[in-house]
């Protein structure tokens, strides 16, 4: 199935499933993926790498102005972020940027270079986005959007499988604990909080796997 410039924006708590639903949607329509979570963490990683205050709003926006974030193709056709030309794909899933990330998300400058980074990206491809503000804020006339949720039990459960796999030895109750520290962060903050688009379809992802999710949002889109 092949479509025309197309954006599908998916929002939603961690670990409701987005990021795998937005790859395997991508490949079903045949059009890109952009995780826009890897740019603040990507971020947030250069910013632990050369130990600068990330609660530092002026220095941390002074890092992101001389920080080239982009994507590079890979041969199976799916997006590696890039640190200042570094793919940085992996070491951006660590637990430790994953905690830190909130200061980069809750810097308003830095939010703004990001908005603007991403409608570029997405300007002239066809593209599923995945983040807290991709219905709401980046691209608000989406051709379709969804808020992807599911209970807090199951996503924990499902980080914790994911961290697992990746080698990652984690508690599963301190990962509960970070998980609704992070919620909390992302719908509390003032600049680009966690929120559903008044015209998002709301997809609960409890007890579906990830073929189920994907075919459900696929009922809404008509290409
Ligand atoms: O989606 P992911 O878990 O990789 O995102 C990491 C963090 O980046 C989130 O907890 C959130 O605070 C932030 N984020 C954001 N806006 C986005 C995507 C991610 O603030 N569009």
């Amino acid at each position: 199935m092949s479509i025309k410039h197309f954006m599908i924006t998916l929002d939603g708590p961690a670990g409701a499933g987005k990021s795998t639903v937005a790859r395997n949607l991508a490949k079903r329509l045949s059009i890109s993926y952009l995780d826009t979570g890897a740019m603040y963490r990507a971020l947030t990683l250069k910013a632990l790498r050369l130990k600068i205050k990330l609660d530092d709003e002026k220095a941390l926006t002074g890092l992101a102005r001389k920080t080239v974030i982009d994507f590079k193709e890979m041969p199976d056709g799916s997006l590696h972020v890039t640190l200042d030309g570094e793919d940085v794909a992996e070491a951006i899933r660590s637990i430790e940027v994953t905690n830190h990330t909130f200061h980069a998300a809750r810097t308003a400058a830095v939010r703004a270079m990001m908005v603007n980074a991403q409608r570029a990206i997405a300007r002239h491809r066809s593209f599923v986005t995945d983040g807290r503000d991709q219905g709401t804020v980046v691209f608000p006339k989406a051709d379709y959007k969804f808020y992807i949720d599911a209970d807090l039990r199951e996503r924990v459960h499902r980080r914790h499988r994911e961290l697992k796999e990746a080698g990652e030895a984690v508690d599963a109750a301190q990962l509960k604990k970070d998980m609704q520290e992070r919620d909390h962060k992302d719908f509390s903050r003032v600049v680009g909080p966690l929120k559903k688009a008044e015209d998002a379809i709301v997809i609960d992802s409890t007890g579906l796997n990830v073929q189920q999710t994907v075919d459900k949002v696929m009922t809404y889109i008509k290409t």
